[in-house]
Parts: C-alpha cells; structure tokens; sequence
C-alpha cells in the first residue's frame, strides 16, 4: 500500500473520529454479534440535506432565526462552525434540538478559520450568495463531502458568475466579489443538481430583479428550503416542468421553522428491519416524501403501517424478491436509498439491478459485502434502465446482486456516509460476529445510531 494511500487511510480515520467526537462519540470500531432482528421504535428528526441549508439561509435574514428539530450530528456542527467564524451567534433554544441563529453581526473571516471548518464538507459553496450579498464577498475552501463520485461544482460557479459575481480561483480555494452588485438571472441546469438550485435560491432571494431557473431540482429538501425564504420575505414561484422563479427582494427576516423530517435516515432503519427480519416503528417519518422508496419496499417483500406519527416498517415473513432499481432526481429513487437496501437485496430469491445514475462512484462499498458472501457484480454499463449520463464513460456505476446468499461476519472499513449505514445493517443481519471500523463517519448523517441500535436490541460492544 503506497504512501499516499496510507496518508489518505490515516486521514480518513483522522476524519472519522473528529466526526463522532462532535457528536460525543469516541469509539472507532464496533463489534457486532448478527443475526438478531431489530424490534422497536426510533425517532428521526429534521433532514441533514435541509437542515444544513437552512442554517445558511439564516444568514440572509436581519433578525434572528429558529430552527427546529436540528439533529445532532456532525454535518450541522460543521456549519455552525462556519457560521460562528463569520460572526453568527448560534444558541440552543427552549426545546431539545431549537437553534437560534443570529446573523445581526455578520463578519468577514479568515480563509484559515474557514478551512479549519470546512474539511468534510460541501456546505461552504452554499455561503457564496448570501456572504455576497451581506458582505460583498465570500471565500470558499477546498470542498469535502462523501467519496461517491468526482463532485464537480462547476455548475455552481456559472450560475453564480450569470448573477455577476467575479470568482476567482486561489491555491486554496475560490474568492469571490460582486463589485455591481448581484442582479437576477436566466439559468437553465445542464443536470437537476440539489447543490447548484439551493445556490440559485440562496442568492437570487436578494439579488436585483427576476431569476428564471429552468432544470431546477425539486427535491422534498428543495421545497422546503423554498418554505423557509417565503417565511424570510421571499417571492418564489415553482412551475411544472422544473421551472423555478425568484423575484429579488431588499430585505429579508429571521424565519421560524420546524425542519422537514430525514426520509434518509428513515429509509435506512426501514432497509434495517427488513434485512434483520426485523419491525421498526420509524417515528416522524412521513409518506408522501417517502412513495417512490415505499413502493420499492413493497416490491422487494417488505411490509409498512403509515401512522399519524411515523411508519412502521417490517418483514413480514416469506421470501424477499429481486427488484430493478434505477437511482434518479426526485420523485424518482433517491441514491441515498440504494446502499442500505443493497443488503436486503442480497438476501431476495433471484437476481436484482442496481443502477446508480446520480453518481459515478457509488459502490464503494460492495467490496466489503463480497467479503461477507454477498454474490455482487460491479459494470459499467447502463443495466436494468434507461442509458444514464455514465453510460460508455467506464463509470462502475450498475450492479448485479444475485441472492439468496448468507452473509457471515467479517472485519470491515466504513467507505462514506450512506455505505457506512449499509455495512452496519450488514453486520446486523450476518451469522457471526463482524468488527465495523471508522464508524465516526456514520455520525455525519445518523442522530444517536448507537442509542437507536441499543433500543432495537442490536447486540454489540464499542471500540476505542
Ligand atoms: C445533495 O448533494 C445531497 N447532499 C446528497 O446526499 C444527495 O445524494 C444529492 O443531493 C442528490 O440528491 C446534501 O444535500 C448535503 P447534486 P449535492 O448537486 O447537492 C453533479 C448524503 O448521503 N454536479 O444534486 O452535492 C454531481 O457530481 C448525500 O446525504 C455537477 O456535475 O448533489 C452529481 O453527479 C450524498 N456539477 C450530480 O450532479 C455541479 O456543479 C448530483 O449532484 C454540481 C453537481
């Protein structure tokens, strides 16, 4: 192994377990005795892909914002940790998981103390447009985020550059000025890009004058965050067809905002319970974000209640059965999704295709699941669907899992957030004992899945 991997190894652990310790978790490595359904019920509280988001709204109001229903994890320290650099105060508020966010105070900051937050992250391309607007300039470091794939922002900058932003490029990093000012814009997306639409909303909020976006993403997450700036004094209309339009306001105010709940997390204790022959009730989960991924689970054999408060999600017994699954933009399977159901998918009578066409890199983590006697074949053409933006460009972006296979227990490495999900269901569901290591990652998007697997029973012991 050459030098640079093991830089990047040391690295990767290095990050793993900065991530669980701004949660409080120190252990590395968790051992886990398979093969014991998960029973019970969890929470899940505010989206990781929203919540985020809406902490760098706030910075576009004059008053004070509350956020409810912040999880605790990693990825929303980080960003409280780059909004206290540039001068934001952020407290608890009167209810577990209440975030006040008061930008009155917004302040330049020093490209070190925003590199020193940035690290793991992509959220800093999204201060751009409200810093630009607040402060006349941004500076944005290197960009982190999950090894899923090359994750480009280029479109990003073009939109930003139509808006008249100047960016220029620096050894580390990218600064940014608006010396006229931003004035609104006619965008088109080359791809439904969720990072790239939250840009465009962020800055064309405040910008001079009509923004037209066509090719817009309409994710849940998306909708949301568009309930957040009209609550601010935004002017936003959404049309069919992807079309989002902005008129540009002078001023906005502190919203007051219960977060969208994270129908990630949920999707992934419900791929948990159906691969432990398991039944969890997933409190504050919903369904009509969550159709295309319930449907699927049916499909595969798994069984749902929809409550007024969660789903219950549950094996109902009999065979588990192979399904096609092609990842897409919104409404259409989430990629998020794909990694936790794999290991189910695993365990179906027959041979199941997953087609991954959102990103080039997603499977990252089969390796490990090959290891556990998971029958999985990795190619770079299209399968199952329709040709994708990877097809003919030697992407490993289609794969091929034949079940009925057992898993068995074995040593693994979490690769990336949603893989690290999907390698503890795999643990779980596996006859034997397995040691899973670089779970801090884990904690980026997961509130508590320690706690949560101790309240379903799971039987395991921490490490380091
Ligand atoms: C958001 O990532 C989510 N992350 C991702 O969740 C999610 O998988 C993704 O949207 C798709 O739904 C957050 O919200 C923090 P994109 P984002 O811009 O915004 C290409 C998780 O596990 N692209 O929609 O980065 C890009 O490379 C994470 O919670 C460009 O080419 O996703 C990718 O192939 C993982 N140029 C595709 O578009 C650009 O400038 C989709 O990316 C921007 C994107």
């Amino acid at each position: 192994m050459n030098d640079a991997r093991q830089h990047d190894d040391a690295n990767e652990r290095g990050s793993a377990q900065n991530h669980g310790a701004a949660v409080g978790l120190t252990a590395d490595k968790i051992t886990i005795r398979g093969g014991i359904p998960l029973v019970g019920r969890i929470e899940v509280k505010g989206a990781k892909n929203l919540v985020t988001k809406a902490m760098v709204a706030a910075l576009l109001g004059e008053t004070p914002s509350v956020l409810k229903d912040v999880p605790n994890i990693s990825d929303v320290r980080i960003v409280r940790g780059l909004l206290e650099v540039h001068g934001v105060k952020v407290t608890e508020g009167a209810e577990p998981g209440d975030l006040i966010l008061d930008p009155v105070d917004v302040e330049s900051a020093h490209f070190a103390a925003i590199d020193a937050h940035a690290g793991s992250s992509r959220i800093p391309i999204l201060f751009c447009g409200p810093l630009l607007h607040r402060l006349g300039e941004a500076f944005i470091p290197d960009l982190g985020g999950c090894r899923i794939g090359d994750r480009p922002i280029d479109f990003h900058l073009e939109v930003l550059r139509k808006f008249g932003a100047v960016v220029e490029k620096q050894p580390n990093g990218i600064r940014m000025s608006a010396p006229n000012g931003l004035k609104g814009a006619k965008l088109e997306l080359p791809y439904p890009s969720v990072g790239a639409t939250e840009q465009v909303l962020l800055t064309a909020v405040r910008a001079d004058g009509i923004t037209e976006l066509k090719g817009a993403a309409i994710e849940p997450e998306i909708m949301d965050l568009i309930n957040i700036l009209q609550k601010m004094g935004a002017i936003i209309t959404v049309d069919t067809d992807r079309v989002i339009r902005i008129e540009g306001v002078d001023r906005l105010m502190g919203y007051n905002h219960r977060a969208l709940f994270d129908r990630n997390e949920a999707a992934s204790w419900a791929a948990a319970a159906l691969a432990t022959d398991g039944d969890i009730f997933v409190g504050g989960a919903r369904q009509p974000e969550m159709i295309t991924f319930l449907n699927v689970f049916r499909k595969v054999g798994g069984a749902f209640d929809i409550c007024d408060d969660g789903i219950r999600f549950y094996h109902p017994g009999g065979d588990l059965k192979p399904v096609i699954i092609e990842t897409d933009v919104h409404p259409g399977f989430m990629t998020d999704w794909q990694q936790p159901l794999v290991i189910a998918l695993t365990k179906a009578h027959g041979t199941s295709i997953v087609h991954e066409t959102v990103y080039e890199q997603r499977f990252g983590f089969v390796d490990a699941l090959v290891e556990m006697g998971a029958t999985i074949q990795i190619h770079k053409e299209c399968l199952g669907g329709h040709p994708c933006r990877f097809g003919q460009r030697n992407f490993n972006h289609s794969a091929v899992i034949t079940g009925p296979t057992k898993l068995h227990g074995a040593d693994i490495v979490v690769p990336d957030l949603r893989g690290g999900f999907s390698h503890l269901i795999a643990a779980l569901s596996a006859e034997g004992t397995s040691t899973v290591s670089n779970v801090g990652i884990i904690s980026r998007g997961y509130e508590n899945f320690i706690g949560k697997l101790r309240l379903l029973g799971a039987d395991f012991d921490l490490e380091g």
